[in-house]
């Protein structure tokens, strides 16, 4: 369903509401701190070899180019500031407390942390991170990465700690993202084409679970077929209200 969304789902209405509220986030959000979206015009996928160095096949046939992809994104996230849709997510957990109950974003940036969200599931890792290919540590990417780029010495018992095509959610909380999706109110999913299935899958689950799912993205995709309530307007549309 489509059109102007009833009061107790819109911000104000979820700051004055009772609602417990979970968020579930992609792309689109970050698009609006200046990052690629991964499909369509200008996403990282119109090039073949985007979708290729974020596979589990270059991490086996060429992991030195694979890192070094990703460090060059470690170092542009470094730099990027979070858009006013991740503020105004962070200010509605600290505004709702307990009856905010999470992020669970696909997102590696780090955006949503940077803006101050604490509630955070980051279900396809996180480019800040990394993990080691024997014992699975993970540790953080040093600061001085950013200026001076490691070796390949310094690498080559780590991966970046981020979810590969062909790779499964093992490493990840998918099982707390899925848990938090069943407890809400209302789960805002915002900014995913869905074409990667798992945000359909985790409102199908809160909606079954008797959540209100509201879906705010301009443009058609695979969460509208599941969610109660289209949103037809960016991210900063929908947070707009609260632009001082
Ligand atoms: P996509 O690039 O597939 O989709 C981005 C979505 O954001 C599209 O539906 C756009 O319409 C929407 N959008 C664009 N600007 C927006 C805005 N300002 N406000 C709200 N929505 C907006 O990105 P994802 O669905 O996030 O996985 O992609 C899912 C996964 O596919 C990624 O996490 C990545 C990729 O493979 C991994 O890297 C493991």
């Amino acid at each position: 369903m489509s059109g102007k969304l009833p009061q107790e789902l819109t911000l104000s209405g979820l700051r004055e509401g009772r609602a417990s509220v979970a968020v579930v986030t992609g792309a689109g959000i970050d698009s609006e701190a200046g990052l690629p979206t991964f499909r369509g015009d200008k996403g990282y996928y119109e090039d073949e070899e985007a979708t290729y160095l974020a596979s589990v096949d270059a991490l086996k046939a060429e992991p030195s180019r694979q890192w070094h992809w990703y460090l060059k994104r470690f170092v542009s996230y470094h730099d990027t500031h979070p858009a006013h849709s991740h503020f105004a997510l962070a200010e509605l957990e600290a505004e709702l407390g307990e009856k905010f109950l999470g992020i669970i974003t696909q997102n590696v940036s780090g955006l949503h942390r940077k803006a101050g969200s604490q509630k955070v599931y980051e279900i396809h890792g996180s480019i800040q991170e990394m993990r080691n290919l024997k014992t699975g540590e993970q540790q953080t990417l040093p600061e001085t990465w950013v200026e001076s780029p490691p070796g390949d010495e310094e690498l080559i018992s780590w991966r970046p700690h981020v979810c590969f095509f062909g790779e499964s959610y093992d490493c990840f909380p998918l099982p707390e993202a899925m848990e938090v999706c069943n407890s809400c109110d209302i789960l805002l999913v915002i900014g995913t084409s869905g074409v990667v299935h798992t945000p359909v899958l985790l409102s199908e689950s809160a909606q079954r679970s008797g959540a209100v799912v509201v879906n705010i993205n301009p443009h058609p995709g695979e969460v509208d077929k599941i969610s109660d309530m289209n949103f037809r307007g960016s991210a900063a549309e929908y947070f707009q209200e609260s632009v001082l």
